[in-house]
């Protein structure tokens, strides 16, 4: 096994210059003994991949936007980097399909990532899995591939990273009553409906505990992060949406908790920081340091939880309800959701425009049996046309 007394282990690190990415190579670069960067990748940076090649000299980079190949190339010779320079789609699954590399972090946004972390998923590799948008697309699909292939799934959205530790470690699921899945409330919470009428990206992406990239700040905003969530644990956990329970916690100390039958309810904390989730990912089953400070109970004094507000946060019920209905529904919601928020982002549409865009689209496509990834793609191109022209319709309404 790879680790400090053996060979290090060669990480494959993809959406290297985001939020996860960036906490990633903090964790990495504490541990040169442990982990070695083999391949890189970010989406249109090109500048920032060039220096995250300087400082971790990894084999490969990909740059995904195919245009910007040339700069790539440019930019790491100009370094003097023997970085091979790869770009597009493909090379983000050569890269994670990789036999040069055992483990590979899932930390590009949206369903661009799911090739890649499918790839790795069917390779047998150590899955380090950030990218919730392609199990929420995909889940039975990725969950089976590693299953077949020996590959590991380790979660790194806290809130699957804290069940996971507090699960049974024999991946046996008797005794366990529900999951609760603890959430923020994101930058609005205890707000009406009708507060959010006028609220900004820039307030969206205000998020009070966690630093994050821009579309999960806005998901966190609307709570569909919270949905996307429970379909990711309804996936990687194997239980049912009824044994999958939302509770607000506003410190975001507690980051999930696994209730038994017996009446025991088991918790993970910590502090909001994703090195802690990312430190485990790495090193399991062992512990090293993350640079994330020690909690400090007595300091934070208190633990506050309470119930979500659906009223005022509609994407948490349209989640749980396009879970319910199954097949295609969860890639429908997905892949309008990332239209939505884009949207919003580009202030087309309002932030209640969201839940209201991905109810049209639900309405508009009709869910089918999910079938294989070629049906679930092929839902998730036709959802995001639809959603498109619905958000054309609302701009010249
Ligand atoms: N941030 C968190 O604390 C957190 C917590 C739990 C789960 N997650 C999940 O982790 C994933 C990453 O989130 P993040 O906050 O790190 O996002 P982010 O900061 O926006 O970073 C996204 C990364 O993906 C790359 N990327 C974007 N679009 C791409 C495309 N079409 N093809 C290939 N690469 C692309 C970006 O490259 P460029 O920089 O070149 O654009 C960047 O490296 C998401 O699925 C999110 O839900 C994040």
């Amino acid at each position: 096994m790879a680790g400090a007394l053996n060979t290090p282990r060669r990480v494959a690190l993809l959406g290297a210059t985001g939020s996860i990415g960036t906490s990633t190579l903090d964790v990495i670069a504490r541990h040169p003994d442990r982990f070695q960067v083999q391949a890189l990748s970010a989406h249109s940076d090109v500048e920032k991949l060039v220096e995250l090649c300087r400082q971790f000299r990894p084999a490969c980079a990909v740059i995904a936007d195919a245009a910007r190949h040339a700069q790539l190339r440019d930019g790491l010779r100009a370094a003097g980097l023997a970085t091979a320079a790869l770009a597009g789609a493909q090379a983000l699954v050569d890269i994670a399909s990789d036999p040069e590399s055992d483990t590979v972090v899932a930390a590009i946004v949206g369903a661009a990532g799911m090739a890649s972390t499918l790839a790795a998923a069917r390779k047998g590799k150590r899955l380090l899995l950030a990218n919730k948008e392609s199990v929420v697309l995909a889940g039975q699909v990725l969950v089976q591939a590693a299953r077949e292939s020996g590959a590991q799934i380790l979660p790194i959205d806290s809130e699957h990273n804290a069940i996971f530790q507090c699960l049974p470690a024999d991946g046996g699921r008797g005794g366990v009553r529900r999951l609760l899945l603890t959430a923020s409330g994101g930058p609005f919470r205890g707000r009406s409906r009708q507060s959010l009428e006028k609220v900004t990206p820039d307030q969206a992406c205000a998020h009070p505990k966690w630093v994050m990239g821009r579309k999960i700040s806005v998901d966190s905003a609307t709570l569909m992060n919270k949905g996307l969530e429970v379909i990711e644990a309804h996936h990687l956990f194997g239980l049912p949406a009824a044994a999958i329970e939302v509770l607000v916690h506003p410190q975001s100390i507690v980051h999930s908790l696994v209730d038994y039958v017996d009446g025991s309810v088991l918790a993970q904390l910590g502090n909001p920081d994703m090195r802690t989730a990312l430190a485990h990912g790495l090193a399991w089953p062992e512990r090293i340091d993350s640079g994330v400070a020690p909690l400090d109970l007595p300091a934070l004094a208190r633990l506050d939880f309470e119930a979500p507000d659906l009223g005022a946060f509609p994407c948490l019920a349209l989640a749980y309800a396009a879970l319910a209905t199954g097949g295609t529904a969860p890639a429908i919601l997905n892949a309008a959701n990332e239209v939505a928020v884009a949207s919003f982002l580009e202030g087309r549409l309002p932030f209640l425009g969201i839940p209201a865009l991905l109810e049209a689209t639900l309405a508009a496509i009709p869910a089918e049996p999910a079938g294989d990834l070629d049906v679930l793609m092929d839902c998730d191109q036709r959802a995001r046309r639809q959603a498109r022209e619905l958000l054309n319709e609302m701009e010249r309404a």
